[in-house]
């Protein structure tokens, strides 16, 4: 049996890649997920060498000297810089698939609903570069719907909000497609710059842009919380040119993530005005699932719930849902299929 499954493996090494701004995940079949690194990659630019992808890289942004670049090489849910993309997926799949070079699999990847042909056409290539023998890529809403569990092939809507590190998507699925559906390029990286600006201006703190998300993870709320939280906010004081540390309470930054969050419940908003009657009825009745990282903000359901007077379900692991999704399309695939737009 071992030696069967074994056999097996070197054979099958189908995956799911939800290739997102912020974080890359990989799901292997049979397996489950078997990477989460950040989407960084640091390059020695005078050597034109990578230094580290992932994990080590995001830990060097900031603190590189002259010679390493840590890089963020997708922007807004799309690959902007294709070279350092490639190399990023391309380290990514030999790590999953270590002894099993010989094969080439086929993979599944969750791209965002706004991306243009040139951005699509750039996935399949870094995808097929990285040694994949044949891609197939699906909406990510419609994969996160997948991933929590909504009986997507059923006439009946369902609203999905992503809200992942470049983009939010929202989309209305019902008959295995996206009804309707709108995406933005603002999300959590938006609010990390607006957390980074306000340190600047209230506080005269020059702070940067991880300090400002580890803040937003640590005390950030969408809506006033029971118990209050603090944290020490460390940068560069820009006056007298000197670090330092502050305290900050929990207020201050809703305050500083204000604008960002609106825009997103605007958002929403603005898709529920559109969606055809029939629809509408499904999601009052069947209630809205946010999905990505910003899911993970206190308060941000119930901010969308007062909004909206709809009920807000969040997944146990929201950052998971895309590529569980990915991967249930993978798993089940000839009769999924259907659901990818490539
Ligand atoms: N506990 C938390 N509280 C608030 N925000 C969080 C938390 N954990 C993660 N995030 C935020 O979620 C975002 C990353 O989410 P996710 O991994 O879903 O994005 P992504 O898929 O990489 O990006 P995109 O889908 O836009 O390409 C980041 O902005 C991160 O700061
Ligand atoms: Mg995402």
């Amino acid at each position: 049996m071992n030696f069967l499954n074994k056999l097996f493996g070197w054979f099958s090494a189908d995956l799911a890649m939800d290739l997102g701004t912020a974080n890359t995940l990989i799901y292997a079949k049979g397996k489950g997920i078997v990477l989460n690194e950040p989407s960084v990659v640091a390059v020695n630019t005078n050597e034109q060498r990578v230094e580290a992808v992932g994990f080590e890289a995001k830990q060097m942004y900031g603190r590189t000297h002259s010679q390493i670049e840590a890089i963020r090489p997708m922007k807004d849910g799309v690959i902007a810089d294709f070279d350092v993309t490639n190399t990023m997926i391309n380290y990514f799949i030999k790590k999953v698939l270590k002894n099993q070079r010989f094969v080439k699999p086929r993979m599944v990847v969750g791209i965002p609903t706004c991306i243009t042909q040139v951005e699509k056409k750039a996935v399949i290539d870094a995808s097929i570069m990285a040694g994949v023998r044949e891609v197939h890529l699906v909406e990510e809403p419609m994969a996160a719907a997948i991933g929590v569990g909504i009986p997507t092939h059923k006439p009946e809507g369902n609203m999905v909000i992503d809200i992942g590190g470049g983009t939010t998507d929202v989309a209305v699925i019902s008959l295995s497609a996206i009804a309707y559906g709108e995406s933005v390029r603002l999300a959590g990286d938006e609010i990390d710059e607006a957390i980074v600006r306000y340190m600047r201006i209230a506080h005269h703190l020059n702070i940067g842009i991880f300090e400002g998300e580890r803040v937003k993870m640590a005390i950030g709320s969408a809506y006033p919380l029971l118990k209050k939280l603090t944290t020490d906010v460390k940068g560069l004081n820009v006056k007298t040119g000197v670090p330092m540390s502050l305290a900050i309470d929990d207020e201050e930054i809703r305050e500083a993530m204000k604008e960002p969050v609106a825009t997103i419940i605007t958002i929403v908003l603005r898709a529920l005005e559109k969606v055809p009657p029939e629809l509408s009825a499904d999601i009052h009745s069947n209630g809205i699932y946010l999905t990505g990282g910003g899911a993970l903000i206190r308060g941000l359901d119930k901010l969308i719930e007062e909004k909206t007077s709809l009920k807000v379900y969040t997944p146990e692991d929201p950052l998971l849902s895309i590529c569980k999704g990915a991967g249930a399309i993978l798993d089940n695939f000839y009769e999924m299929k259907k659901v990818c737009i490539y």
